[in-house]
């Protein structure tokens, strides 16, 4: 516990984490301290060496059960043999890329908000990054919704969002998806727009991504702009953070009351990320 140092990014959410080395298991009071450090900034960013595949598994399991990867996936993203890491990369081998996501800008988004039960947590390893781009940006919900014009608030309250399942978050069509005819039609699952968080008892909005979203019962315009509306007052500046990459970075954010974009990077540099999941959760106003 001596060496543990947790310090706030200063920004809108986040935390670094220094003295831990995730290769081992953890010390109760260590593991302790990072799930409150946790809980207070939504997003941890680790420092450390390179972790292999099973030690990842390893240290996500501290937060909960692992989410299998997507089957849909199976064929890219995939490490063989091991159903749980999935690989984020812009890189290509044998004409096949081993990874997703590319090298593309990715919009702010929720990871898998459109299942049922979404993932209450991602964690992202680096191996490789490049010398420039590939940023992630996260933004808090908490405090999203607590500057809400109240006005605005009043009116998302009792609210579900239809959360779209078709597209991927560089904005591609999933595989096995087709376009839908218009967005009450997209596929996906329906949450309320504010929810509970079942660890801090906090209210956040939970909005997804916006594209091909849609507002559960009301006119396609009306629902467009009212989502404008939202989405322009909850990713404000002073919400975020930007999170530069260093090699063996771990970075671990809450689905649950977090948003996330990325950068594009140029497709000559590398970037090779390895990820986890845990497993999904019910969305509860
Ligand atoms: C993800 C994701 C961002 C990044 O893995 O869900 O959005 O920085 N990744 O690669
Ligand atoms: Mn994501």
């Amino acid at each position: 516990m001596s060496n543990l140092k947790i310090s706030k990014s200063g920004h809108g959410l986040g935390a670094d984490v220094q003295g831990v080395d995730l290769s081992k298991a953890l010390e109760p009071d260590v593991l302790t301290a990072i799930k409150q450090a946790w809980a207070e900034h939504l997003v941890l960013r680790i420092s450390g060496g390179r972790l292999s595949d099973d030690q990842l598994m390893a240290f996500s399991q501290n937060f909960g059960p692992l989410d299998l990867r997507p089957v849909g996936k199976a064929a890219q993203n995939s490490v063989p043999g091991n159903h749980y890491v999935t690989v984020i990369s812009n890189v290509v081998e044998n004409g096949r890329p081993i990874g997703g996501l590319g090298n593309l800008d990715a919009e702010w988004h929720v990871d898998m908000s459109y299942n049922p039960l979404p993932a209450v947590a991602s964690i992202l390893h680096a191996w490789s990054i490049p010398a420039a781009g590939g940023n992630t940006y996260f933004c808090n919900m908490y405090a999203a919704l607590d500057g809400l014009p109240p006005d605005l608030r009043a009116r998302i309250e009792g609210l579900h969002l239809k959360h779209d399942a078709g597209h991927t978050s560089v904005g591609g069509l999933r595989r096995g998806f087709e376009e839908a005819a218009n967005v009450r039609e997209a596929p996906g699952a329906e949450h309320p727009m504010i929810r509970t968080h079942p660890v801090t008892g906090r209210q956040c909005l939970y909005l997804g991504r916006r594209q091909e979203a849609y507002i559960v019962g009301m006119e396609l315009a009306e629902s467009e702009a009212l989502l404008d509306e939202i989405w322009a007052a909850s990713t404000r500046p002073e919400y975020c953070w930007e999170h530069v990459w260093q090699p063996h970075d771990t970075v671990m954010w809450d689905n649950r009351c977090t948003l996330h974009r990325r950068d594009g990077f140029p497709n000559d540099q590398r970037r090779i990320m390895r990820r986890t999941q845990i497993g999904g959760d019910v969305v509860e106003r």
